[in-house]
């Protein structure tokens, strides 16, 4: 069974390109969200614990893989110098249920966010959109600039966090990738002529980190940390002027920003699943004019995609460590012998 650790994921990254990595992911998700009738997928499971959430994220494409993510999420971990969110996952055969590979999905994560984030930018955003402003510079961040980058043609980042050592992180790691970054004092400030919003703060409240009356026509928001109950991020009433797009309405509804409306509401105002984008069936813009959201919470059809590009990837140039965590012996039903090694 392969290994990938985080040095395994950063190599392959550094050999094979951060951009054409995402490029690559962003077509694997348009192949994924293409075939969505294909998959059996729930809603995660979700267990609160005091500051955070424990997730579990399971999907199976009933032809080849099953793959499954642990993740969590404790906005207050930093604090005592641990991530807010890290995960690993899985990827197993259907055909006879044996696990292949065994993988970090921290960095994956960030990767199939980032890469869902410009898909979405692209099926929605204006054609001409070039001012970012993303409110949340932590881990995913320059992920989430990294990807924009690859739809739209970027020129500006306007940027605002509550923490300024994460600021200070932000524009260091955003050298080289040939923005004009402009510190703001506010998120007000920093969504000030932006054509693309992409908020990605962490918090376990319902906050409003974006205000409507900030809000103007023509522009598309990315909201992305209002994942789980009770954790939002956008001021009620711009849902209502928006055209919103989520990837899942049933995990939408309990995860999203629109978990604040009765599910009567919330399905009229949900214009449409991301497979409908995908596949050509609903368009992302009507006009110059209108706002579009993009609601997201993360689902296993996107880690089902990462997994599966990584582990392609990884055979294609050797990366990856082969561990037996699975028994292997010439009677498969003589397990004991791999312990009771005094008997032959
Ligand atoms: N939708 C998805 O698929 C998806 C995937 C990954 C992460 N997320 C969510 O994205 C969020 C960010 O994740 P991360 O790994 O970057 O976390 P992080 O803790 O590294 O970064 C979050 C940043 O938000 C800042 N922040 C908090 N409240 C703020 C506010 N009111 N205004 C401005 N900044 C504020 C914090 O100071 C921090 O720097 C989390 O809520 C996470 O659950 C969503």
């Amino acid at each position: 069974m392969k290994i990938i650790t985080i040095e395994s994921v950063a190599q392959l990254i550094q050999q094979y390109g951060l951009d054409n990595y995402i490029k690559d992911l962003m077509k694997a998700l348009k192949r994924d969200f293409g075939r969505w009738d294909s998959f059996t997928k729930m809603p995660r499971p979700a267990m609160h614990v005091p500051g955070g959430v424990l997730e579990l994220m399971p999907i199976c494409d009933n032809d080849k893989y099953y793959t499954f993510k642990y993740v969590n999420c404790h906005p207050k971990n930093p604090l005592t110098g641990k991530m807010t969110v890290v995960a690993t996952g899985q990827l197993s055969r259907i055909d006879n249920g044996y696990p292949l590979m065994f993988s970090e999905m921290t960095i994956l994560t960030a990767l199939r966010t980032a890469a869902t984030s410009a898909l979405a930018t692209d099926l929605m955003a204006r054609k001409n959109a070039k001012v970012v402003a993303i409110i949340g510079t932590g881990a995913q961040s320059e992920f989430q600039i990294k990807g924009l980058q690859l739809v739209r043609k970027i020129t500006e980042v306007r940027y605002f966090d509550i923490d300024k050592k994460a600021m200070d992180k932000f524009e260091k790691n955003m050298k080289g990738m040939k923005v004009q970054l402009v510190r703001c004092k506010s998120a007000e400030e920093a969504v000030k002529g932006a054509d693309i919003i992409t908020v990605v703060t962490a918090c376990k409240a319902n906050v409003h980190v974006i205000k409507n009356a900030w809000v103007k026509e023509g522009v598309h928001i990315n909201a992305l940390g209002g994942d789980t109950i009770n954790k939002t991020e956008l001021e009620k009433s711009i849902l209502p002027r928006s055209r919103v797009v989520v990837e899942y309405f049933d995990q939408s509804f309990i995860e999203g920003e629109i978990q604040k409306f009765s599910e009567k509401v919330a399905r009229k105002l949900v214009y449409a699943e991301m497979h409908e984008l995908v596949n050509g069936k609903k368009k992302g813009r009507a006009n110059e004019n209108e706002i579009t959201l993009f609601d997201s919470v993360g689902i296993g059809l996107e880690d089902y995609s990462v997994l599966r590009l990584t582990y392609e990837l990884s055979e294609k140039y050797h990366i990856g460590e082969d561990r037996n965590l699975i028994p292997s012996m010439r009677d498969p039903k003589n397990l004991m012998s791999i312990v009771r090694k005094d008997i032959k």
